[in-house]
């Protein structure tokens, strides 16, 4: 790779021997990508390693050697969900408790040590750092190194900023030095879409299904997806942001997109078209029959097939304050419908805490939901469940995402208002 003159100073030694350390990485990190050259970090960061797991997390005592050595990330940073330990609002019995806090013991000091590295606030975790109550919204054209699948791809696809999916660790490690390798997706060419997809339904498809029927043909790939507009019309309004981060999860939990193109709605499609397409691109259509096949297809993975649901996550992603206000009309509409006045599904709904804290504000919904008895959280369902202890737990949920790495089972946002006011699958109580 060629390096500048300031680079290569650094690389040997001249700004101290842990920045070096950390040049020579992002350099090991170029070489193996392919990149000519590094480029400048030119907006925040959003990293993945949000909690202290052991094996997982960057180990606190890489950390502390930044620390010592005075070093920080070249802007502020967020990070994915906060720890599970809000115990009151996921429905965990004593075992579940007492193991998330054995897992995260270290929570604490990691944070304390996140922030002198360049976190920015203590309330700077959600996996929607670009909703804008958060205020993480990266400018179209910056240069980023993001981890957090769900975040690489809406930073890509609707805001235009560039970043690749990198992993936990060298993200940080970028940030710190400010540099990034130029490869992949910060390149024009690698921005380029290698398959075409035609969304040939004759109604607006669920997102977190589309996106995951994306991610099983494109892979990793670049898809520039025709046909959305019938629904979503032209353009990036507050609906169609909203529907975009759902298909993007799903599409890069189910494959490993990190950046589509949605013909005459997101930024690069909107000015290049067709254009986008590269010479001798794949092409497939998607119609209404192989998203029920995709949905008929994901296994039952409860212990009891047949059990009541006890749980129910949504919000993953985290939702956008405009996501809340629907999910209140629907559960309100749900309990009217079935003369309720309360869950009968321990339900969680998750979002970051800035948009969290506008629902309230906002008052009338979150006084439904509150009132019907569910609870919030900005941490993240698959943190807290994604484990043995949780087994024998029937949890549902509308995310796609969620489903991927859970035992959690799938079912459309329509079903999920009536089953958590019944309590019951497939009949209206
Ligand atoms: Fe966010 Fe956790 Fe889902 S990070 S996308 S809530 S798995």
């Amino acid at each position: 790779m060629k390096l500048t003159m300031e680079e290569q100073d650094i690389l040997d030694g001249s700004q101290g021997g842990m920045l070096q350390r950390v040049m020579a990485t992002i350099v090991a990190y170029g070489e193996a990508l392919d990149a000519e050259k590094l480029v400048d970090i030119t907006g925040m960061g959003h990293f993945v390693i949000a909690n202290v797991i052991p094996g997982i997390s960057p180990p606190l005592e890489m950390l502390d050697s930044l620390i010592k050595a005075g070093l920080k990330t070249a802007y502020p940073f967020t990070l994915d969900p906060a720890a599970p330990l809000d115990h009151d609002n996921w429905w965990l019995n004593p075992e579940q408790i007492a193991t998330l806090q054995h897992m995260y013991a270290d929570q604490d000091s990691y944070d304390c040590r996140m922030q002198t590295l360049g976190l920015r606030d203590l309330q700077a975790f959600t996996c929607t750092p670009y909703q804008p109550e958060v205020g993480s919204v990266p400018q179209r054209g910056a240069i980023l190194a993001w981890s957090e699948s769900a975040c690489v791809a809406y930073a890509n696809s609707v805001l235009g900023a560039r970043s690749n999916r990198n992993g936990a660790i060298i993200d940080l490690l970028c940030n710190i030095a400010g540099k990034v390798p130029l490869s992949g997706l910060l390149t024009d060419a690698g921005r380029k879409a290698t398959w075409r997809i035609d969304v040939a339904t004759e109604h607006r498809p669920l997102p977190q299904i589309l996106g995951a029927a994306i991610g099983r043909t494109v892979l990793a790939d670049v898809p520039y997806v025709v046909g959305l507009d019938r629904f979503l019309g032209t353009g990036l309004g507050p609906h169609t942001r909203d529907y975009l981060h759902e298909l993007g999860a799903a599409a890069a939990a189910a494959g490993a997109v990190g950046l589509f193109h949605v013909e005459n709605i997101t930024p690069e499609a909107v000015d290049q078209g067709a254009g986008l397409l590269t010479e001798g691109y794949r092409h497939a259509v998607i119609n209404a029959a192989d998203l029920r096949d995709l949905v008929d297809s994901y296994p039952v993975l409860w212990v009891d097939k047949h059990a009541d649901p006890d749980k129910c996550f949504l919000g993953c992603p985290h939702f956008s304050l405009n996501q809340l206000e629907w999910w209140a009309a629907e559960i309100q509409a749900g309990l009217q419908r079935h003369g309720r006045e309360c869950l009968r599904v321990n339900t969680t709904i998750c979002a970051a805490p800035q948009v969290l804290e506008k629902f309230i504000d906002n008052r009338q919904g979150w006084e439904v939901l509150s009132r019907a008895g569910a609870r919030f959280s900005s941490a993240c369902p698959m943190q807290a469940f994604d484990n043995d202890l949780s087994r024998g737990d029937a949890i549902i949920t509308n995310s796609n995402k969620l489903r991927t790495y859970t035992h959690a089972r799938f079912f459309e946002d329509k079903q999920i208002a009536d089953i958590i006011v019944t309590g019951k699958i497939g009949r209206r109580a």
